[in-house]
C-alpha cells in the first residue's frame, strides 16, 4: 500500500486543491488530506470545518480519506505510514515556498515530496484570495464548490454583522 499525504490548511478547499488530490489519487493506492495550522496565517474557518468542508469535497474520491494534524507533518505522514507528501505547484512563488519545507522534511524523516504542477485554470485561485475578494462582494463560484461557496458567504456575513 503507496500512500501519500496532500497537507494544507484548506481555509477553505479551493477547486485548485480539488484538483491536486484528484490527480495524487490517481497515483497512490491512498491519499490522506491532512489539515494543519500554518501559524503565519490567519484563519475563517475553525479545524473541523475546514475538516467537514474537505470531507464532502473529496467523497466521489474512493481512495482519498481526511484527517487533522497537529505538529509536523513528517511526524504525521510516519504515525500512518505514508511515503511521500504531494503538493501542487502555481507558479514559481510556491516552489520558492515549498522548496525549503520539501527540503526539511526530507531532511527530518526522509520523506520524500511530489510537486504536481496546477493546472492552469487555477493559477490565480488561493484561499486568501478567494476570502478577500468574496469579502468585498465579488464572485467567487467559479473557484470553489458550491457548498464551500455557501458556506463562505454565511460566515463573513456572520463576521460583518454588529454583534
Ligand atoms: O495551506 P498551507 O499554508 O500551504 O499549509 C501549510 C502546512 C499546514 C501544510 C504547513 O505549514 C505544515 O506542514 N505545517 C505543519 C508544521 C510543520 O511540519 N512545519 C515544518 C514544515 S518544514
Amino acid at each position: 500500500m503507496r500512500r501519500a499525504v496532500c497537507p494544507g490548511s484548506f481555509d477553505p478547499v479551493t477547486n485548485g486543491h480539488i484538483d491536486i488530490i484528484r490527480r495524487a489519487s490517481g497515483l497512490f493506492d491512498e491519499v490522506v488530506v491532512a489539515t494543519g495550522t500554518n501559524v503565519s496565517k490567519s484563519r475563517l474557518f475553525a479545524p473541523e470545518e475546514r475538516l467537514q468542508m474537505l470531507e464532502q469535497a473529496t467523497e466521489h474520491l474512493d481512495n482519498v480519506r481526511v484527517a487533522g494534524f497537529g505538529g509536523l507533518i513528517v511526524d504525521f505522514c510516519r504515525e500512518i505510514g505514508a511515503v511521500a507528501i504531494v503538493k501542487g505547484l502555481r507558479g514559481a512563488t510556491d516552489f520558492d515556498y515549498e522548496l525549503p519545507m520539501a527540503q526539511m522534511n526530507s531532511h527530518l524523516t526522509g520523506v520524500e515530496t511530489i510537486f504536481l504542477p496546477g493546472a492552469s485554470r487555477n493559477a490565480f485561485v488561493s484561499s486568501s484570495l478567494i476570502k478577500e475578494v468574496a469579502g468585498l462582494g465579488g464572485d467567487i463560484s467559479a473557484f470553489v464548490p458550491p457548498f464551500v461557496a455557501e458556506r463562505l458567504t454565511a460566515r463573513l456575513a456572520q463576521r460583518s454583522s454588529p454583534a
